[in-house]
């Protein structure tokens, strides 16, 4: 059987994904709010192959650790159950990201998956299924079969948890910085057990839950009106209040490195001198920089004079996830 290939673009959430209401079906606690990015890219082949006793997992050009290995079989075990048969899989997935960029890619790599495994298993799934299915691979991964920005639902159940993308004019105007903070950086702790932590132990974490509903209104808003402060303000705020709920767990969810610090402080003075520049962070010490066409130069060349920021890369907007050929 001839193997399916699919590609899918990273996001970065603008409103982030914090928390679980279900861990079983990975049913966000509350909504979010990407823009997906056409620099960070995962391509993923998928070949059913009745011969083979077990799916062979490659990331990279390398056979698959334990523990990614066995997400991604449960997952197919999901595209299987779907398709009623049980044949196993051949999967090979690249990243296409800037070099040694460090950036986790579960979004990308999960949606890719899931474009790639159901159209080699026979299913031609809408957009809003495929959504739904690559939630269960990872929340965000939800967000990433669809291009530009995107709204995740938080869903009371399995079919109501789906992300849709937003029309907005804003889309022609926005770019993001990546600064790659590097240089012997210890391994970050998950996305799935930090956030799973910190629902079970920060102080901070209700009124996190809390404050999610009034940042996405108040992004769609920004979008609607095509007010790029106000989405910069939301985006660069909604960070840091996410990152309070995690450095409040017990112990504490610390992602930033000193570099992470220079470029929050690097920001705040690009903004001082009119420059378009809101910064947002993840699951790890990177600084992502929500910017304009205009001022995508400047900012990159500005961040990479700051210590130890070991690459800078500039992304416009991504597109949906689609089979290759
Ligand atoms: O989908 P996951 O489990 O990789 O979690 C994503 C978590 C954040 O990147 C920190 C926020 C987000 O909404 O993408």
């Amino acid at each position: 059987m001839p193997g399916v290939t699919a590609r899918a673009c990273a996001n970065i959430a603008l409103v982030k994904y914090w928390g679980k209401r279900d861990a079983a079906l990975n049913l966000p606690a509350a909504g979010s709010l990407s823009l997906a990015l056409a620099a960070l890219v995962t391509e993923t082949c998928v070949e059913l192959d009745p011969a083979l006793g077990a799916d062979l997992i490659e990331l990279e050009g390398k056979p698959a650790g334990a523990t990614e290995a066995a997400r991604v079989t449960t997952f197919l075990d999901l595209v299987r159950e779907r398709a009623g048969i049980t044949t196993r899989a051949r999967v090979t997935s690249f990243n296409r990201f800037p070099t040694a960029s460090g950036l986790a890619s579960s979004a990308s790599g999960f949606a890719a998956l899931a474009v790639a495994a159901t159209r080699a298993a026979g299913l031609e799934l809408p957009p809003r299924e495929l959504s739904i299915l690559a939630r269960r691979g990872s929340g965000s991964a939800a967000r990433s079969i669809f291009g530009g920005f995107v709204r995740m639902h938080a869903g009371n159940d399995d079919e109501a948890a789906y992300a849709e993308p937003i029309t907005s004019s804003l889309i022609d105007r926005v770019r993001m910085v990546i600064a790659i903070v590097g240089g012997g950086v210890p391994k970050t702790h998950g996305s799935r057990d930090a956030m799973d932590h910190t629902a079970a132990t920060s102080p901070f974490y209700r009124a996190w839950v809390d404050l999610v509903p009034r940042d996405l209104a108040a992004a769609e808003h920004a979008l609607a009106t095509r007010d790029l402060v106000a989405l910069g303000e939301v985006t660069e705020h909604n960070a840091l209040a996410m990152h309070a709920s995690a450095i409040a767990a017990r112990p504490g969810v610390l992602y930033w490195r000193p570099a992470t610090l220079a470029l929050l402080a690097a920001v705040r003075t690009l903004r001082q001198n009119g420059r378009a520049a809101w910064a947002t962070m993840d699951a790890g010490p990177h600084v992502k920089v929500l910017t304009t066409v205009d001022d995508a130069d400047h900012i990159a060349r500005a961040l990479a004079n700051v210590e130890g920021v070991t690459a800078t890369t500039i992304s416009g907007p991504g597109g949906p996830a689609y089979v290759v050929g």
